[in-house]
């Protein structure tokens, strides 16, 4: 597996180098606009670093960051930068934050960071505005348009009724299938925001948007689901190229909604199970998506991971970095006009259950 793992590195940077041409060589008129440039980026997700007591913490999850941090280091060439895709905290603590910027601190370029519902509902992210940054931001990037969103907001009715303490309120949202949880959303103050945000810009650029829960709607119970989802969708609807990557769910999911294509990404934590295997509950789990076989308990690291990502011609191409699986690569297929698994999206090449992909 190590041996494939870095075949696939080298692999792939020969590749990059071989297509990152002088932009010169592309300039078209393009409304004046240079078109996107090609490029790299790295991303890991969903922690979830638990404080014990002290400065112990649950080693397993440990691990799983700690890995991916060495992993993501190997990279060569570079990528160009880093997104944390939100859940960094089990339970959203001081000390579980600073746990985790302290193993980040390791990974050797930019990070960009998005917040989850595991960082969040303790203080409402004021810990995590005090030492990362705001919670909704936007970047440029070679050409392409970033969007990082805090999806996991909910009704300040919720958000603000008695509860015994924030961690009472903490602990409603830390549960898959908490009955007391609440829809996660958007809500208007950053819905008004991005609408100003992507007026800005001009819509054969490419745009990527970041969030933590999926901007679709997929299995209610469990909060794999945006309420507002449908809004976002329609201020993407404009632009030529427009994706969406999101974390929350952990497990390969992809979609094709409109002119939008729809990424997960893995986490390093544990894997949840799809919901169509668990639950007796109708879910919406894309067509699209080839759901990986797994768990196995003889692995912790078993459907973890985390993810390569190149951007080519404004598109992305995910490739998961999965210790104890075989890495899987879905990327957009221009002619299909949506995304695919590059091994095993057709039936007839899929792998029995007992080898995991
Ligand atoms: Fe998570
Ligand atoms: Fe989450």
């Amino acid at each position: 597996m190590n041996m494939n793992r870095r075949a696939f590195l080298k692999t792939t940077g020969a590749g990059l180098m071989a297509s990152a041409f002088p932009l010169s060589l592309v300039k078209i008129a393009f409304g004046g606009q240079a078109p996107a440039q090609d490029f790299t980026f790295g991303y890991i997700s969903d922690a979830h670093l638990q404080q014990i007591q002290g400065n112990e913490f649950v080693r397993n999850w440990d691990m799983g960051l700690i890995r991916a941090v060495r992993e993501a280091n190997l990279l060569t060439p570079r990528p160009d930068f880093f997104m944390f895709g939100g859940d960094l905290a089990q339970l959203g603590k001081k000390e579980e934050l600073d746990h985790g910027l302290q193993i980040m601190s390791n990974l050797r370029g930019k990070v960009h960071y998005v917040i989850g519902e595991h960082d969040y509902y303790l203080d409402l992210g004021e810990y995590w505005q005090s030492k990362i940054g705001p919670l909704w931001y936007s970047f440029d990037h070679k050409g392409v348009h970033f969007v990082t969103l805090n999806s996991i907001l909910t009704y300040d009715s919720w958000i603000h009724k008695k509860w015994p303490s924030p961690m009472d309120r903490m602990l409603a949202m830390a549960r898959l299938d908490n009955p007391n949880g609440s829809p996660f959303m958007v809500g208007e103050e950053q819905l008004t925001w991005l609408k100003k945000d992507l007026e800005k810009v001009n819509r054969s650029t490419p745009v990527v948007l970041f969030s933590h829960s999926p901007i679709q709607k997929i299995f209610k119970p469990w909060n794999f689901w945006t309420e507002d989802a449908e809004r976002v969708q329609a201020l993407l609807k404009p632009f030529e190229k427009a994706t969406v990557i999101y974390g929350h769910v952990h497990q390969i999911e992809y979609n094709q909604i409109g002119n939008i294509t729809f990424h997960a990404v893995m986490a390093t934590a544990w894997p949840w199970p799809y919901p169509e295997s668990y639950s007796q509950t109708a879910s919406c789990l894309p067509k699209l998506t080839v759901p990986m076989n797994r768990a196995d308990p003889f692995f912790e690291r078993d459907a973890t991971g985390w993810q390569f990502i190149d951007v080519r011609k404004g598109k992305v191409g995910m490739h998961y970095q999965l210790p104890d699986n075989k890495n899987r690569s879905v990327v957009f297929n221009s002619k299909a006009g949506k995304p695919q698994d590059v091994n095993y999206q057709d039936y007839g090449s899929r792998i029995p259950p007992q080898t995991h992909y």
